[in-house]
């Protein structure tokens, strides 16, 4: 049997990226994979591509900071799969470096709406099916910006992804005696995603890679094994933990 054989997962942001990478690696394990995104057409890609595969998945346009757009996409996973195991909230708006006097309320408002409100939203929304399943997984995608490693980090990305680092632990808290695990991944610089053009630049590459223990990027697999686990029942004793896959940079 396969290891989320029967599951239902639902990924938001799967269109590209690290959450194309996690639809296809949780198709591949057996899940019926949910796809939520607003790139109608590479997330109409993804499910081509599980398909292609032998793998099960259905796309949805879902914009994370609507909760219309929720209700709708936890409506239709129910009315095809029946269930919702896990939840992977990582769609998520990249850092847009300036300093806080140069970030706008509309550019805060826009990354806050997305990165954090999103991540409410979709945990809201996903409580209900996964106590009537008899319990499920919510693994947040944060960053080490969540972690205060100040010093480059853009003021709103960085509140964003603290503000979902806060709400997993209340979320395991409150919700750890109906079944409900609720844990974050801090994934420091990936190679590919949306860093993909920074990291292009030999200079700001150096400069990053100096700053890590590892003194390399990381991959998306190294990201998707961990939310895998963090999904899986391997983990069924975990809740309200942060998992750094930064290759030692919040530790230097
Ligand atoms: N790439 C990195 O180095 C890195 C490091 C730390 C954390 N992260 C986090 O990992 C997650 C994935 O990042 P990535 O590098 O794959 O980025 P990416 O830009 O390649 O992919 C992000 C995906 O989110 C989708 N998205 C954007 N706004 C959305 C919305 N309102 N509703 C639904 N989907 C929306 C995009 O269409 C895209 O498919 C993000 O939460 C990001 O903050 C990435």
């Amino acid at each position: 049997m396969k290891r989320f054989e029967g599951k239902t997962v639902l990924v938001t942001g799967g269109a590209q990226g690290i959450g194309a990478a996690m639809a296809k690696a949780f198709a591949a394990a057996g899940a019926g994979v949910v796809i939520g995104d607003i790139g109608d057409a590479a997330g109409q890609a993804v499910q081509a591509e599980i398909a292609a595969l032998g793998g099960e998945s259905l796309y949805l346009h879902l914009d994370v900071s609507s909760e219309a757009d929720w209700q709708a996409a936890i409506g239709l996973t129910l009315e095809h799969r029946g269930r919702l195991d896990v939840l992977v909230n990582n769609a998520g708006l990249g850092p847009a470096p300036a300093p806080i006097e140069q970030c706008t309320v509309q550019a805060w408002d826009r990354i806050m709406a997305v990165n954090a409100r999103g991540v409410f939203l979709g945990t809201r929304h996903a409580i209900a099916p996964m106590r009537a399943g008899g319990g499920g997984s919510i693994v947040n995608v944060s960053s080490i910006a969540a972690l205060g490693l100040g010093a480059l980090m853009e003021v709103a990305y960085a509140a964003s992804k603290g503000a979902v680092r806060t709400l997993t632990k209340v979320i395991a808290a409150q919700y750890a005696r109906e079944g409900i695990r609720c844990n974050s991944v801090h994934p420091g610089p990936i190679d590919g995603g949306m860093l993909h053009g920074v990291w292009s630049d030999p200079t700001k590459l150096e400069r990053r890679l100096s700053r890590i223990p590892m003194g390399r990027l990381g991959r998306m697999d190294e990201v998707v094994a961990a939310v895998m686990f963090l999904a899986s029942d391997e983990s069924s004793y975990t809740t309200g933990t942060e998992l750094t896959i930064d290759g030692g940079a919040a530790v230097q």
